[in-house]
């Protein structure tokens, strides 16, 4: 049986990971390597992406210093990447923010405009540069199933409890966005899903969480603990591979039951 992670050609797919430098983002660049996917990784913080790069199994990785919320950033970086490594078949926007101050939210009647300005720069127009960017090179130079794999989070469809208005608001515009984005790309064989993850155990979550608390949220949640970055890798590694081509515009939920539609 061929892999989902070789090409017609017979080139190991490419998938590039915004976010790579840690947590969910690193988790699938280590998920996704493993099974045989070069790998670009990207991250404002190009030191600890290299780190997650050098971790890698397999050839063929790279790691890019690149801010997604900046135009100028995300386009002359993804070219950089594609120059030097060939076309990226799939990109997985992990890349994210949640602005808290001491651990807490900001209520709504106190938060400043550059909190909300700076969350929905890099949660939404970063994942509208950074799909930009691979749509407009998939026009220029189709790949065989073409894939984008978006971020949006369980916040956003209940409401969020620990998480900011500012944060709620930009993930559920990832929502809306994934499924145009999936509409415009059908007629390319690109598939576009989206992932709403729940509670996952990372730097985000462990920043609105005080320690020893792990056990009272994970009593909330039916299957009884936190989620690792493999189970949100694990959903995107379907999503990804041409077995899951009749599957677009659909916001997977790995949340361990949290929230049931
Ligand atoms: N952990 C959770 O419980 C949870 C829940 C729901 C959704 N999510 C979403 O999953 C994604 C990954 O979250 P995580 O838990 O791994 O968070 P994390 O904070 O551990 O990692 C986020 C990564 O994004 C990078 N980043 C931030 N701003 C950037 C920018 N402007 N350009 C490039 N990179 C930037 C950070 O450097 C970091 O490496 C995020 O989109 C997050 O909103 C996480």
């Amino acid at each position: 049986m061929s892999s989902p992670a070789v090409s017609s050609n017979g080139a190991m797919r490419h998938v590039l990971i915004t976010g790579a430098a840690q947590g969910i983002g690193a988790g699938v660049a280590r998920y996704l390597a493993s099974r045989g996917y070069r790998i670009a990784a990207a991250d404002l913080n190009e030191a600890s992406c290299q780190a997650t790069v050098n971790g890698l199994p397999g050839s063929g990785h790279s790691a890019w210093r690149m801010d997604v919320a900046q135009e100028p950033s995300v386009d002359t970086t993804f070219a950089a990447i594609e120059a030097e490594h060939g076309p990226v078949d799939a990109i997985v926007c992990a890349a994210g923010i949640l602005i808290l101050h001491e651990g807490e939210r900001r209520l709504i009647a106190d938060t400043e405009l550059d909190e909300w300005e700076l969350t929905h720069a890099v949660n939404t127009r970063g994942t509208f540069l950074c799909t930009r960017a691979f749509v407009r090179a998939r026009r220029l130079r189709a790949v065989d199933h073409g894939r984008i794999v978006t971020f949006s989070s369980c916040a956003a469809q209940l409401g969020g409890y620990r998480s900011s208005s500012a944060y709620i608001s930009s993930k559920a515009a990832v929502l809306g966005y994934t499924k145009a984005l999936a509409r415009e790309t059908a007629g390319m064989g690109i598939t576009v899903n989206g992932i709403a993850p729940g509670l996952i155990d990372t730097a985000m979550l462990r920043l609105s969480m005080a320690p020893g608390q792990e056990a009272a949220a994970a009593a909330n949640i039916p299957l009884g603990r936190l989620g690792q970055p493999d189970d949100i890798a694990a959903a995107i590694a379907f999503l990804i591979s041409p077995e899951a081509s009749y599957i677009t515009g659909t916001m997977t939920d790995v949340n361990g039951g949290y929230r049931m539609q």
